[in-house]
């Protein structure tokens, strides 16, 4: 099944659950950035305009207006650092150091490999073990220089 089809189905199964439709759009377009590598192709935006009857401009309003999506390509694997104050006031820049070291890339950037994009998020709600960053669904905290590269290459060998 290809990822078109596959976003059909997931969208089929919302509305059978008769879920919200506001929860279904942004569930849909979150459904679409997992398919897609973590992007909004347009393709997948008129998807979700026919399947929800809602304008796609509306769909795209959306996708530009959360920063948790992205309507222009990312890599496979999007990496969020916290920039939020506690984060921040603890080891922050030296983890978006070593980030932008190891990747060899800036914040909004994507590897020439297309594996990584590198972003920053506000808070994550997990203050407490900051510094934090998030990979695609999962959550890393207690970062240090050496931790921050070890799990990104992990993601460069086994997840990749
Ligand atoms: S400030 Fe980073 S998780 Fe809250």
């Amino acid at each position: 099944m290809d990822k078109v089809q596959i976003l059909k189905e997931r969208i089929k199964e919302m509305k059978s659950r008769q879920l919200e439709k506001g929860d279904m759009i942004l569930s849909s377009l979150h459904a679409t950035q997992e398919l897609f590598d973590n992007s909004i192709p347009l393709e997948a935006a008129k998807v979700i305009s026919d399947e929800l009857d809602v304008k796609v401009e509306r769909i795209y309003e959306l996708a530009t207006f959360y920063s948790m999506y992205s309507t222009k390509p990312r890599g496979k694997h999007l990496i969020r650092l916290c920039e939020s104050l506690p984060c921040h006031v603890i080891e922050g820049p030296k983890i978006a150091k070593k980030l932008k070291e190891v990747l060899n890339i800036d914040f909004g950037q994507t590897t020439k490999d297309g594996l990584f994009t590198l972003e920053t998020t506000s808070c994550l709600g997990i203050c407490g073990v900051g510094p934090v960053m998030m990979i695609d669904g999962d959550t890393y905290g207690n970062l240090t220089a050496e931790k921050t590269e070890s799990i990104v290459q992990k993601y460069r060998g086994e997840k990749s």
